[in-house]
């Protein structure tokens, strides 16, 4: 039995979804479930020729046995919820916990139309940000009141808890990133809850006690989309000539590019508790180590790069992702 947080290391889009997505097919968890904040979470998952950009569905999807969940912090807009449910086929292992809290259109246009959400912090427009004060303040509605969602309610945290006594394996898939924690991150410009591994748990009603692992993702060059301090940031210009153009899955919008940040990298696998990283976009380093798939084979830049990375953040790095298909990793958790 492992249980087994996944959370982002920097600003968010480190590619955990490929990670979770990664484990989850090799390790057979039971359940993958889903902490962070809600659908303003983008998560993208490739496999041969198709491409999968998930909001609110776990990204461990692809792997077909296990139970999908939402657990009880997230919230959950119920149209993209349905939507997701629809498109990737996966009614009837697909649930949410009765009391997550739910986005309505009204949240979505006080998001889109308050000058400090959408101008100042930038924020992704999901309705988030009003749907979590609302929680706060006791008069969001719960999945429980929402007809639409009668035949996906659970309890996840009992499911899980039960899954955990019977031996089974729990991927708990955490969303955003360490830089944008209500809590630790650069205040004002974060989302509306903390984004560290413990949220993570808290979300999904799992106590500390019976986390395992934390496997924090961190991005060979961060990126972070929306207003906010980056002190590793470049140019555009510079970000081309890396050979690196990114845009959000969620809003479209362009993707800040910075170099590699070995003391918010240190920082946060500090907070984050962080028991083995993962390093993904390791092909921009050296594109020579494209799809490569043993550590050997890495170039010496490539391996320098990680072994510096492993003392910044002071934990093994055992998952490195050399590409954007789900098969482009080198997997050392085994050598561990
Ligand atoms: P909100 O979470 O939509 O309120 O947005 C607040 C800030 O967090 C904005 O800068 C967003 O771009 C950022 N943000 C929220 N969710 C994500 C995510 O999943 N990845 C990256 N940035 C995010
Ligand atoms: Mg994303």
């Amino acid at each position: 039995m492992v249980c087994t947080i996944i959370v982002g290391g920097f600003f968010g889009d480190e590619g955990k979804g490929k990670i979770v997505a990664h484990i989850a097919e090799r390790d057979r968890p039971a359940i993958i479930t889903r902490g962070g904040v809600g659908p303003n979470a983008g998560h993208t998952v490739t496999i041969g020729e198709k491409s999968y950009g998930v909001r609110m569905i776990p990204s461990g999807f692809v792997y077909k046995d296990a139970l999908l969940c939402i657990g009880t912090g997230v919230l959950v807009d119920p149209r993209v919820f349905l939507h997701e449910v629809d498109i990737l086929g996966v009614k009837g292992r697909a649930f949410v916990d009765e009391r997550c809290g739910i986005i309505e259109e009204s949240h979505i246009e006080r998001d889109r139309g308050s000058d400090h959400l959408a101008k100042k912090v930038g924020s992704t427009g999901t309705g988030c940000g009003p749907a979590n004060a609302d929680r706060a303040m006791r008069v969001a509605r719960q999945a429980k009141d929402i007809p639409e969602l009668a035949e996906y309610l659970k309890d996840v945290p009992l499911e899980i808890n039960e899954s955990l006594d019977d031996g089974e394996s729990v991927l708990i898939e955490g969303t955003q990133g360490f830089g944008i924690s209500l809590y630790f991150g650069t205040y004002p410009y974060v989302t509306s809850k903390d984004t560290s591994a413990s949220q993570m748990a808290a979300d999904n009603g799992v106590g500390p006690t019976r986390i395992d692992d934390v496997i924090v993702v961190f991005k060979a060059y961060p990126t972070r989309v929306g207003a906010g301090p980056f002190s590793t940031e470049m140019t555009p210009e510079e970000a081309q000539e890396h050979g690196i153009e990114e845009f959000g899955t969620v809003t479209h919008r362009r993707r800040r590019i910075g170099g590699w940040d070995g003391e918010m990298a240190r920082y946060s696998a500090m907070i984050n508790g962080c028991t083995q990283a993962a390093i993904t976009g390791i092909d921009r380093i050296d594109a020579g180590c494209y799809g490569c798939t043993e550590f050997g084979k890495l170039s010496k830049t490539a391996k320098d790069f990680v072994k510096q990375a492993e003392e910044e953040i002071g934990a093994p790095v055992t998952l490195i992702s050399t590409g954007p298909d789900i098969s482009h990793i080198i997997d050392l958790r085994e050598e561990l």
